[in-house]
C-alpha cells in the first residue's frame, strides 16, 4: 500500500502537482490506504522500540502522557483498519508503561505526574479492553485491571478540602501545577469511571462519573452553556479562571454524557445490571450530551466543517501538546456517535468533513529532522487552510490527521450493537479486571534527593515561561 502512495507522489511531483492525500471517503479501502500512509509516518517519531531506548516513550519534546494518547490512538487504528502492523509496538508500549504498580505511574515520570497525564494511558487501556485488542500474557498487567487501578486511584485523590472536591491537576506536591484543579484532569476521571460503569455493570463507577460531572457544574468549569473552561487555583477556592476553552475538554465531557447515556438506555444494550431503564437518567445524559454537542459544534466548527483550536491556532501559538488536541476531539465525537445514536447525523458528517480538511494538509516534504515518513504526506496544523500546507508537522498533527481519517471507517450501519461498537464484559469483552488495582500516592513518593542544577534551571524555566503567558493574557499553567 505504501509503495504505491510513494509512486503516486512521486508522479505528483514530475507532474508539479502539489496536493495532499487522495482519500476517497465513499471508499474503506481508500480511507485504510490513507490511514496507513499517515500511520507510517506518525510511528517513524516512535523510537520506543529501538535497542536501549524505553519502549513507550517518544522522543523530546515530546512529554509521556502525548505518547499514550498516541498508543491509544493505535489501538483504534487497529480496530478500525484491521492492520496489525503496530499491534505489537502498542502492546509493548503499553505494558511497559504500566510501571511497578500496574498504574501508569512510572517513577520515571514522577517529576511531571499529572493526573491528566496518567489519563491519557488509561484511557489507551481502556480502549484497548473495549476494543478487544490482543490481551498480554496472563503475568503482565491487563487492560481492564489498568483502567481500574487509575480510577481507584482518581478516587483516593478527590479532594473535597478545596473547592469542595475534583482533582487537582498534578499528583505530588512538590510539582508544579498541584494547586491548580483542571478540567482535563477530571475529565479522565469522568470519562473513565462512565467507561468503566459500561463495561463492568458496576454502580459505583456510575456514581462517580456522576459526581465529578456535578461537580464540574458547581465548580462552573462547566457552565449552563456547556462551555467547559481550563482550570482554576485552589487558592481563591476554585473561582479565578483560567478561560481558555480546549477541544480536548469539550470532547472528553461529550463522549463521557454519551457513555453514561448509554449505561441509563436500557434499549441501547446495557443489560449487564445499573440503572439500565431508568428514564430519568438516560433522559438527563441525553440533555447533556445534546448541550455538550451543540456547544462543542458551535465553538470549534463556528458553522464551518472544520475545527479550530481557536485558542492558540489563529495566532500560530499552540505549543505542543495542543497541537495533538484536534485529534482527541476526532475520537471522542465518533465515540459518541457510538454510545448516542441521535448524535450520529451531526457528529460523523463533521468529522468526515475535517477529514477531508487534514488530509488536504498531509502534503509535506519537510527535512529528515522533521519529518521521516514518505515525502509528500507530512500533515500539517491547520485544517482551515485547505490545500496550502502549512508547514507545522510533528507527532500532534500527524496523529490529529491520522484520528480524523481512521474514524470516518466508523458507519452509520453499525451503530447500535454491529462490530464496530465498543464491547463490555457482557458483550464479547475479555479484558481481566481488578476491582482493587492500585496503589497509594503515598507510597510513591520518592525519598528527597538533592535538586540538580539542570532541574533548578529547568523550573527557573518554567516559573519564566508562566509569567510570559499570564502577561501575554493568556494564562495556562506549563510544566517543567
Ligand atoms: C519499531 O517498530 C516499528 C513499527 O512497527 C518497526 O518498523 C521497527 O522495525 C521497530 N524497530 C525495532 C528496532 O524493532
Ligand atoms: C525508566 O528509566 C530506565 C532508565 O532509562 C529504563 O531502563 C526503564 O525502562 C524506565 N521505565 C519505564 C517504566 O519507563
Ligand atoms: C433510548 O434509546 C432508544 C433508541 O435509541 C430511544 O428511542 C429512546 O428514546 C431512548 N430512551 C430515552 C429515555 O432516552
Ligand atoms: C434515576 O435517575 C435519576 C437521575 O439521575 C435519579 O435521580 C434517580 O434516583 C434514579 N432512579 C433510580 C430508581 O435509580
Ligand atoms: C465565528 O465566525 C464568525 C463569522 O463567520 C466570526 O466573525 C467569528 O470571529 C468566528 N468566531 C471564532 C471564535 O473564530
Ligand atoms: C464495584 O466497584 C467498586 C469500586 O471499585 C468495588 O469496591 C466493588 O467491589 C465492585 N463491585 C463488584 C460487584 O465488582
Amino acid at each position: 500500500m505504501r509503495r504505491l502512495i510513494r509512486a503516486a507522489s512521486a508522479l505528483g511531483l514530475l507532474a508539479g502537482a502539489v496536493h495532499g492525500l487522495q482519500v476517497d471517503f465513499t471508499s474503506d479501502d481508500s480511507i485504510k490506504q490513507a490511514a496507513s500512509t499517515v500511520a507510517y509516518g506518525l510511528l517513524k517519531y516512535y523510537t520506543g522500540n529501538n535497542t536501549g531506548d524505553t519502549p513507550g516513550n517518544l522522543p523530546d519534546p515530546y512529554f509521556w502522557w502525548e505518547a499514550g494518547a498516541m498508543f491509544g490512538t493505535m489501538v483504534d487504528y487497529w480496530f478500525l483498519t484491521g492492520d496489525e502492523s503496530y499491534v505489537e509496538v502498542t502492546k509493548q508500549a503499553l505494558v511497559h508503561q504500566a510501571g511497578d504498580d500496574q498504574d501508569y505511574m512510572p517513577t520515571n515520570q514522577t517529576r511531571t505526574m499529572g493526573n491528566d497525564d496518567q489519563g491519557f494511558w488509561a484511557m489507551a487501556a481502556m480502549s484497548a479492553a473495549e476494543n478487544n485488542f490482543p490481551n498480554p500474557p496472563a503475568d503482565q498487567p491487563q487492560w481492564l485491571a489498568l483502567a481500574q487501578a487509575v480510577f481507584n486511584e482518581y478516587v483516593d485523590r478527590w479532594d473535597p478540602e478545596t473547592c469542595n472536591g475534583g482533582l487537582r491537576w498534578q499528583v505530588f506536591t512538590f510539582n508544579n501545577g498541584y494547586n491548580y484543579k483542571n478540567s482535563i484532569s477530571n475529565g479522565c476521571f469522568f470519562n473513565i469511571a462512565a467507561r468503566l460503569a459500561r463495561y463492568t455493570g458496576n454502580q459505583t463507577y456510575a456514581d462517580w462519573a456522576e459526581k465529578v460531572w456535578d461537580w464540574m457544574e458547581e465548580v462552573g468549569f462547566i457552565d449552563e452553556d456547556f462551555n467547559v473552561f481550563d482550570g482554576a487555583g485552589v487558592e481563591a477556592g476554585c473561582t479565578e479562571f483560567s478561560k481558555p476553552q480546549w477541544t480536548y475538554n469539550a470532547g472528553i465531557f461529550l463522549h463521557g454524557a454519551a457513555v453514561m447515556y448509554n449505561v441509563y438506555n436500557a434499549s441501547l444494550g446495557m443489560d449487564n445490571g445499573i440503572g439500565g431503564g431508568n428514564d430519568t437518567a438516560s433522559e438527563v445524559w441525553a440533555q447533556r450530551t445534546q448541550g455538550m454537542m451543540r456547544r462543542t459544534v458551535d465553538f470549534f466548527y463556528n458553522g464551518t466543517g472544520v475545527p479550530t483550536e481557536h485558542s492558540c491556532e489563529p495566532f500560530n501559538q499552540c505549543n505542543i501538546d495542543q497541537q495533538s488536541f484536534k485529534g482527541y476531539l476526532m475520537r471522542w465525537m465518533t465515540g459518541t456517535a457510538l454510545m448516542a445514536p441521535f448524535t450520529f447525523d451531526t457528529l460523523m458528517p463533521l468529522v468526515q468533513s475535517a477529514a477531508a480538511a487534514a488530509a488536504l494538509q498531509c502534503s509535506g516534504s519537510p527535512p529528515a529532522d522533521q519529518f521521516r515518513g514518505d515525502p509528500g504526506t507530512a500533515c500539517g496544523f491547520k485544517w482551515t487552510q485547505g490545500a496550502v500546507f502549512d508547514g507545522q508537522v510533528g507527532v500532534g498533527e500527524q496523529m490529529s490527521a491520522l484520528s480524523a481519517i481512521q474514524y470516518t471507517l466508523v458507519k452509520k450501519a453499525e451503530v447500535g450493537g454491529q462490530d464496530k461498537v465498543p464491547v463490555t464484559a457482557n458483550s464479547g469483552g475479555t479484558s481481566i479486571g481488578n476491582v482493587n488495582a492500585g496503589a497509594s500516592t503515598e507510597s510513591k513518593i520518592p525519598t528527597p534527593k538533592p535538586i540538580s542544577t539542570a532541574e533548578r534551571v529547568a523550573a527557573g524555566f518554567a516559573t519564566t515561561a508562566m509569567l510570559f503567558s499570564v502577561l501575554g493574557g493568556s494564562f495556562f499553567v506549563m510544566k517543567d
